[in-house]
């Protein structure tokens, strides 16, 4: 690659090494962006996935090295100068630009902000030292060391963290015990169908789910010995992991004035009302393009195509960015795939037999098919990424839907009236 554009000394800062902020800078390089490109990060790693910290890394299946993004010469080779184990302090919009943690101050043309979110703390319940979390690859190390056959494993929260780590544990003989507050798992994101079969599949692997429930205290400190839960009863516990989910990491833009409402605040275009600042990823609030809402996503697919999305408009390409959401999660051997988001209380109906081990459950939002989450039915969720979001998700056959025999695709081709 050739040396930046002379004179183009202000180029792009990116604030967060996490997917949405590295694959800007890699989406920047691709497309010929001729300025500098700084990535910021408080990590000392180099950027890495995280979606395997909670799957093959805690398994054992893949080492530190495999969950790198890109190998280490490639970040200088692409001419993107990390900036690492430091974080972003405060930014001066006038000025355009950063001041860091070590007091350097970085000048920006264009700041993307990819700040990423925390895991939430618990409310309430003093949390001992020895409790762990689960969003780094320092965390994953830990965690990783501690899951071993007979370890007695409570997991407060029955997220994507919580059941992810709860089949890798199951997997490498620990025993789990999940601690879910509401009255059933995964419930933030899948249909009471899915969490039902989830809770099924977890229970027949010796998982013991615990909703509706909530911690009143732990003991021990760096050694966690057990759980106290609020009605009074006792857990084991050798180790307690907390996935009760995260926040936004917004007060960066807060501090500068930039909209934040749970979120900050971005156009289609994923710029803030400061056309100089972009944010894309977990800390972006931005329009949902087929409900008009305003939503913040929490996956790598949205940082991705959110990172291209900016890369694209600061080389000159401006579309707004319109993509259908789609997550996926693997626990044991079942491979759960979601297309689309589905309000909560919305109607649905199931695809295929549940006890066959491949189906989908179709979510909707009034007429509309909202969201499709298919267990080990790939061609379901490839047809729901080209369905939803179409004028034809307003007029699909429920019948036609419902029944497993008729591929989606062919919905996607000839929606029926
Ligand atoms: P989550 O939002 O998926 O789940 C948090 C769970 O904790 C919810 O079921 C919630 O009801 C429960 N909860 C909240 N307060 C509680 C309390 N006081 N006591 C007990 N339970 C409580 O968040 P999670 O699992 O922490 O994941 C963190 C982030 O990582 C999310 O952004 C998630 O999307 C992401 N992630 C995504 C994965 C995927 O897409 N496959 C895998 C792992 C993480």
């Amino acid at each position: 690659m050739g040396r930046p554009h002379p004179g183009v000394d202000r180029g792009v800062v990116i604030v967060g090494s996490g997917m949405a902020g590295a694959q800007t800078a890699m989406a920047l390089r691709r497309r010929k962006y001729p300025g500098t490109v700084t990535l910021v990060g408080a990590e000392a790693e180099l950027p890495y996935q995280r979606p395997p910290l909670s799957k093959e890394y805690l398994k054992g299946s893949l080492e530190d090295g495999g969950l790198l993004l890109r190998p280490a010469q490639f970040w200088a080779e692409h001419e993107i100068e990390l900036v690492a184990d430091v974080e972003a302090v405060r930014i001066d919009r006038m000025a355009q630009h950063i001041t860091l943690s070590d007091g350097r101050k970085l000048p920006y043309a264009h700041l993307v902000l990819a700040l990423g979110a925390e895991n939430r703390s618990l409310p309430g319940v003093p949390v001992p030292r020895g409790v762990l979390g689960l969003r780094t690859i320092g965390d994953a190390r830990a965690l990783r060391a501690r899951l071993q056959h007979g370890r007695e494993l409570v997991i407060v929260g029955g997220g994507f963290i919580g059941m992810e780590v709860a089949a890798a544990a199951r997997e490498r003989g620990a025993r789990v015990t999940i601690i879910e507050a509401m009255d059933r798992i995964m419930a933030r994101v899948l249909s009471e169908e899915m969490s039902q079969y989830f809770s099924d599949r977890h229970r027949e692997q010796g998982v013991q789910i615990l909703t509706a429930c909530e911690v009143a205290r732990f003991s021990g400190d760096r050694h966690v010995t057990g759980v106290e839960l609020a009605d009074g009863s006792q857990l084991p516990a050798d180790t307690v992991l907390i996935g009760i989910g995260v926040s936004p990491n917004t007060e960066l833009a807060d501090a500068c004035g930039l909209e934040v409402a749970g979120g900050i605040v971005v156009g289609a275009d994923l710029l803030t009302a400061d056309r100089c600042i972009s944010a894309i990823g977990d800390c972006a609030l931005f329009p949902d393009p087929v409900s008009g809402a305003s939503h913040r996503l929490e996956s790598i697919q949205n940082a991705t195509d959110q990172a291209q999305q900016v890369a694209k408009r600061l080389t000159g390409d401006g579309a707004g960015y319109d993509a259908v959401p789609w997550f996926w999660s693997n626990q044991y051997d079942l491979k759960l795939q979601i297309a689309g988001v589905a309000p909560s209380g919305g109607q649905s109906l199931v695809r295929g037999d549940p006890a066959q081990g491949s189906f989908s459950v179709c979510r909707f939002d009034g007429d509309r098919l909202a969201a499709i989450e298919s267990v080990n039915r790939p061609a379901d969720h490839i047809a729901a990424r080209k369905l939803i979001g179409t004028e034809a998700a307003r007029r699909l056959s429920r019948d036609q839907l419902a029944d497993p025999t008729v591929p989606l695709r062919s919905l996607v081709l000839s929606p029926v009236a």
